[in-house]
């Protein structure tokens, strides 16, 4: 049975994405990471919010452009409010959450469903969908932009310590939701 990955570079202040979505910060942080490399075996299906996916790639225009550095190839499910009619090849628009869950979960088999998007992956987080975080702390300071995990007034989410990791680039933290 799948379980649900919430995965994503940080800066050391929290933020997956800088002012306005900028992500051009993220290339200086990315490449030489065994455990990044490796996640790409073990994950299924991608489920992806319609901002990440309609956002910045650090590698747009070159090889590596795409899901996971462009190392991933799989079944992308788009969460929005608004799909378009006909979706890009490889892409299925999901308009509800817990839906979408379901449905990448069943398309990732015994691997992961990893989820790309601070705004669904609070939501999956808050409804008790996610098993499993995964965050890779770049040495860099932003100030502003998309957290990690924003929630309104507050909401605690424990978690236990899987495994750490240590890349020249970046600094692995592997965690599973305390139940
Ligand atoms: N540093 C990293 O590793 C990393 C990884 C991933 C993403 N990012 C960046 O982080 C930022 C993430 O953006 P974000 O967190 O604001 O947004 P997001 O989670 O990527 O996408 C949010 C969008 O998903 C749709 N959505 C959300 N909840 C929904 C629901 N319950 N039902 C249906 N649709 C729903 C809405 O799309 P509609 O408006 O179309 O309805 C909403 O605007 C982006 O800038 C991205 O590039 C960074």
């Amino acid at each position: 049975m799948a379980k649900v990955l919430y995965s994503a570079t940080m800066s050391l202040d929290g933020f997956i994405a800088g002012p306005s979505g900028d992500m051009s910060w993220l290339a200086d942080y990315l490449g030489d990471n065994p455990v990044a490399a490796g996640l790409v075996e073990q994950i299924g299906a991608l489920l992806i919010g319609r901002r990440t996916f309609e956002g910045d790639d650090p590698h747009r225009g070159t090889e590596k452009e795409g899901a996971l550095e462009g190392a991933w190839q799989g079944p992308q499910f788009v969460v929005t409010h608004h799909p378009l009619a006909p979706p890009p090849p490889g892409i299925t628009y999901v308009t509800d959450l817990e839906s979408g869950v379901a449905a990448a979960a069943a398309a990732a088999g015994d691997k992961y469903v990893n989820i790309l998007g601070a705004d669904i992956a609070r939501q999956a987080l808050t409804l008790g969908l996610v098993d499993e975080v995964l965050v890779f702390i770049a040495p860099v300071l932003l100030g502003d932009g998309t957290r990690l995990f924003a929630f309104p007034g507050g909401a605690k989410i424990g978690l236990e310590r899987m495994s750490q990791s240590e890349a020249p680039l970046a600094t692995g933290v592997w965690y599973r939701i305390a139940r």
